[in-house]
């Protein structure tokens, strides 16, 4: 049965309750962010050097059981040092979902290298390990590597992004990259507090990065980390990312061309109180998801959409799945924005995007149906309170 707008506004209405606008995710920032900004304030160590940058790494690294994790200052530049590491040089080719936020096609190309698209999976939202091993078995094995026969490029990373906080099929998918000697890096931007089975989500590449955008479950204004269990990586990443500045007391030297990608103290210090808070977050937006899964269960033509089997989603993002195709979405994206709920549809699909339009791309008819379909509803951790 086709989808009535006005019932999804209601069902939304009936969660979040009657604000004249309901954000699409707002930041949660209480007395420990205040308290512990406070203390970065006046400790005058406000950039580049202080100690609440390494407290958040730290932080950071145990919550998620990555070995190493390194603080950035974003998501996008954490990919583009993430893949650098992995071995991404310009003029390769590094294997993307065509369904995600530009910044991970984008940090492809700051490295001079050029993103191929490949489909989602329906169940999980994220890349589909079946599509990435049609173009890995079209590929020719050689001494450089793997190399795409039409283009001749090496494919040098596959970067699969955990959409919306829902965990893809990241085991299958490292163990098939694994078969082709093709290093993973995680784009685990939306999904901090996620994991599979015990494992938390971009812990299982050889590299993973988060960003800490206002608009994440967790943020430090602006900012993003890179974890791995390599410590070697870990340090090229903390010495890239800083300069490349060699250790001494009032000595300039600096050995490479590094990059000023650091997070500052002050950001850190917003981290570290948000971070120590993630739980109470995550308990909130799950509980938030229950509440529209429930509603939507009642409303027709929309699908709430769950946590893959075997997963548990930060639900970072709700989102439901409506009926039809894009003149079904645009009348519920309307219907609801028209009444003060900032929903949204997912990005459009990067293959059809300016820069990338010209680039390798495999069939697509998941994420094109997801893009088309999927809405996504308020999910403030605010708006679920206990
Ligand atoms: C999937 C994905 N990748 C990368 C990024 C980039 O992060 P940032 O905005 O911190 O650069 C974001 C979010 O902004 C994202 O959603």
């Amino acid at each position: 049965m086709a989808v009535d707008p006005s019932a999804v506004a209601a069902a939304i209405r009936s969660v979040v309750g009657a604000a004249p606008v309901v954000p699409l995710h707002e930041p949660n920032i209480g007395e420990l962010e205040r308290r512990y900004v406070d203390e970065c304030l006046e400790s005058t160590f406000v950039s580049s050097v202080g100690a609440f940058v390494g407290r958040f790494e730290q932080e950071v690294a145990e919550y998620t059981g990555a070995a190493a994790a390194v603080a950035v200052s974003n998501g996008t530049v954490a990919l583009q040092i993430a893949m650098s590491l992995a071995g991404v040089q310009a003029g390769d080719e590094v294997i993307v979902p065509a369904l995600s936020f530009i910044a991970t096609a984008n940090a492809v190309a700051h490295i001079g290298a050029h993103p191929v698209f490949v489909d989602s999976e329906a169940d999980t939202l994220g890349m589909s390990p079946s599509a990435v091993a049609a173009v890995l078995e079209s590929a020719e094995r050689t001494s450089a590597g793997l190399v795409n026969r039409s283009t001749r490029r090496r494919i040098a990373a596959i970067v699969p992004m955990h959409t919306l906080g829902h965990p893809l099929r990241i085991a299958e998918l490292v163990a098939l990259a694994d078969e082709y000697g093709v290093p993973v890096v995680e784009d685990a931007a939306e999904s901090l507090g996620s994991f599979v089975g015990e494992k938390h989500t971009g812990t299982f590449g050889r590299l993973g990065t988060l960003s800490f955008n206002g608009n994440k479950i967790v943020t430090t204004g602006g900012g993003g980390m890179i974890l791995t269990d390599d410590l070697e990586l870990a340090k090229r990443a903390k010495h890239l990312t800083t300069t490349a500045k060699l250790p001494h007391p009032w000595e300039f030297e600096h050995d490479e061309v590094g990059y000023n990608f650091r997070m500052p103290n002050l950001n850190a210090a917003l981290g570290v109180a948000q971070v120590e808070r993630l739980d109470g977050f995550r308990v909130a937006k799950r509980r938030l998801a229950a509440r529209y899964a429930e509603v939507f269960a009642a409303v027709d033509g929309v699908e709430f959409l769950s946590e893959p089997a075997g997963t548990t989603s930060n639900y970072w993002l709700c989102a439901i799945r409506v009926e039809g195709g894009l003149a079904e979405r645009d009348a519920v994206l309307k219907a609801t924005n028209d009444d003060g709920l900032l929903c949204r549809p997912f990005w459009n699909m990067l293959n059809a995007q300016k820069p990338y339009r010209d680039a390798e791309t495999g069939p697509l008819p998941v994420a094109t149906d997801l893009h088309a379909t999927v809405v996504c509803v308020p999910s403030s951790v605010a708006l679920a309170p206990a």
